[in-house]
């Protein structure tokens, strides 16, 4: 997808003009505002009577289309409802973001009937083979560029402070773009390629390729800004859901190494990939514990972002278990079916690194992943064992089924002895955060009040919530093992991801540290706004708005 911004909406020769219009907003007034002089070639009177005929009002989510006839550049313009401003504005962020998120879709709608009509005279009726006919498609469709209007804010843009429901107009733009991207993805290439000529081949190119947003009156440097921040965010999101969609046989740890090399060959990051040989000579024997079960062999994956200048590092670790069986505490059916999302955490820092390459911040940034996947094999943990961890503490495996937290001990070591200044991770960690949020919100915890308040108040824009979930004392009880340091598994049923985080706490040397589990929020079943079913990539919005605002 190309996006281009740019400043005089009457010269674009797009096919469809997206204009958003606020509730009972007087249309002639509007297209003038928003093509000029060259709004005088449409008869405007006539427009808005038929818009009015069609009982088009600019309530939230309405369209009404025509076609300017040559009139403009343009071919069509598509009047899009916003709902009435001051509501829009009070409820902020998410009304913009559905905003962004319908507006793609309806594009991908415009583009798929687009696409449809080429390829049934093109490709079907003339005999043509599929994949020629898909071609044909593709090049077509991209002759199809949209571009929108947002009616700008008068007066110099005031900045909201981040979570309050009212959004200067950069942060708009940016709700907008960022939510436009994550709802034009689709993830396709594995549907056969017997049904090309009607869905699949149409499914790849609902992607929009060409996008110019035009923004009138507005100062171009500051939204620019804004805008390439979104598109950099929307982009690794949808990169991210990507990695997390691929099958488990295929993303494997070694794969996950591969993906790190690119964003860092892309951003000139260092990157360092360990294998199994390397791991063990750095004594990394919970996270090896783990991969011993499994035919594949791990990856210690490690990117660093270094800021010139910068006053502190910051360590992102993200849990990588590219399958989560349970190992030897097996999984039932149910509860392994989508378990190659169990890896999304790593997909997660691996997106925030891109974003970080690309907007260059001033602090810096190491990125942690371990991946291995968790399997029941000849080799595999035995409940009842005892693991030594990086750092030296000793581990009865109680549960191999709570591996995340093995793998992620060594890995916050590893961040510490690399002088990390501040450590957060992000996991997929316990079924209990499910059960006590549910699809809400993601548990955060730690041992640093600020730190968890700052990832809280980060994830306002985006709508990633936070819930914070106790660290009592009392749940360290549950982690006593009567032959080792402690146990990997508290008892079932009793505050599981508050227990999880009081296991994790052993590993960080008392350096300021957060923990996200996103058991809960990593995958949904249910299209909603600008997440389609699958991986959500949930934290990428919260890490990149947490790391970029130093
Ligand atoms: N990957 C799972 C957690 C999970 C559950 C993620 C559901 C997404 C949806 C994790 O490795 C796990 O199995 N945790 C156990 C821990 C328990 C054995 C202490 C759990 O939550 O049941
Ligand atoms: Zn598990
Ligand atoms: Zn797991």
């Amino acid at each position: 997808m190309q996006i281009k911004i740019e400043n005089d909406a009457s010269k674009s020769a797009a096919m469809v003009m997206v204009v958003g219009v606020h509730l009972n907003e007087a249309l002639p007034k509007l297209l003038q505002e928003v093509f000029g002089n060259a709004a005088s070639a449409l008869d405007l009177a006539s427009i808005a009577a038929a818009a009015r005929g069609d009982g088009f009002k600019g309530k939230i989510n309405q369209v009404f289309t025509f076609p300017t006839l040559g009139a403009l550049p343009c071919k069509r313009i598509l009047l899009y409802g916003l709902g009435a401003e001051a509501e829009l504005k009070t409820v902020g962020y998410s009304g913009y973001r559905k905003i962004g998120a319908n507006i793609a879709k309806r594009l991908a709608a415009v583009r798929r009937a687009t696409a449809t009509e080429s390829n049934a005279d093109k490709g079907a009726s003339k005999g043509k083979s599929l994949a020629t006919a898909g071609t044909t498609v593709g090049a077509r469709s991209k002759a199809l560029s949209a571009c929108f209007y947002l009616r700008p804010r008068k007066g110099k843009a005031t900045k909201a402070p981040v979570g309050a429901a009212i959004a200067s107009n950069e942060q708009i733009v940016e709700a907008i773009v960022e939510a436009f991207i994550m709802a034009s993805f689709s993830f396709e290439k594995y549907k056969s390629m017997k049904e090309a000529g009607k869905k699949a081949r149409l499914e790849n190119i609902a992607e929009l390729s060409d996008i110019n947003l035009y923004f009138v009156n507005c100062d171009k440097a500051a939204f620019e800004k804004a805008v390439n921040k979104a598109i950099a965010v929307g982009r690794a999101v949808n990169m991210s859901r990507e990695l997390i969609a691929e099958p488990p046989a295929f993303m494997t740890p070694s794969r996950l190494a591969v993906e790190a090399r690119r964003i860092a060959k892309d951003h000139d990051l260092s990157v360092k990939i360990f294998d199994e040989v390397q791991i063990a000579k750095l004594a990394m024997g919970s996270f090896l514990g783990v991969a011993r079960g499994a035919k594949e062999p791990p990856r210690f994956i490690v990117l660093k972002y270094t800021a010139p200048k910068a006053k502190k590092t910051v360590a992102i670790v993200g849990k990588g278990v590219t399958f989560d069986s349970g190992g030897l505490s097996l999984k039932t059916a149910g509860g392994m079916e989508h378990m190659k999302y169990d890896m999304s955490g790593a997909a997660i820092v691996l997106g925030v690194m891109d974003v970080i390459g690309k907007l260059k911040p001033k602090v810096s940034v190491l990125c942690v992943v371990p991946a291995t996947e968790n399997m029941p094999g000849s080799a595999a943990l035995h409940p009842g064992d005892v693991l030594i961890a990086m750092n030296g503490k000793t581990i009865e495996v109680n549960n191999t089924d709570a591996e995340g937290r093995l793998i992620l001990a060594d890995a916050l070591t590893y961040a510490c002895q690399q002088g990390a200044d501040e450590l957060i991770d992000i996991a997929t960690l316990t079924g209990a955060v499910v059960s006590a949020l549910g699809r809400a919100a993601a548990g955060i915890m730690g041992n640093n009040q600020d730190l968890i308040d700052n990832l809280k108040a980060a994830g306002l824009p985006s709508g990633e919530k936070y819930w914070q979930l106790p660290m009592f004392d009392e749940y360290k009880e549950a982690l006593k093992s009567d032959v080792a340091d402690l146990k990997n598994a508290g008892s079932r049923g009793e505050a599981g991801s508050s227990c999880a985080a009081m296991f994790l706490q052993e590993f960080v040397e008392e350096k300021p540290w957060a923990h996200m589990d996103i058991a809960g929020v990593a995958w949904t079943e249910r299209e909603r706004d600008e997440l389609n079913k699958g991986g959500t990539a949930f934290g990428i919005r919260t890490l990149c708005s947490y790391l970029l605002s130093h």
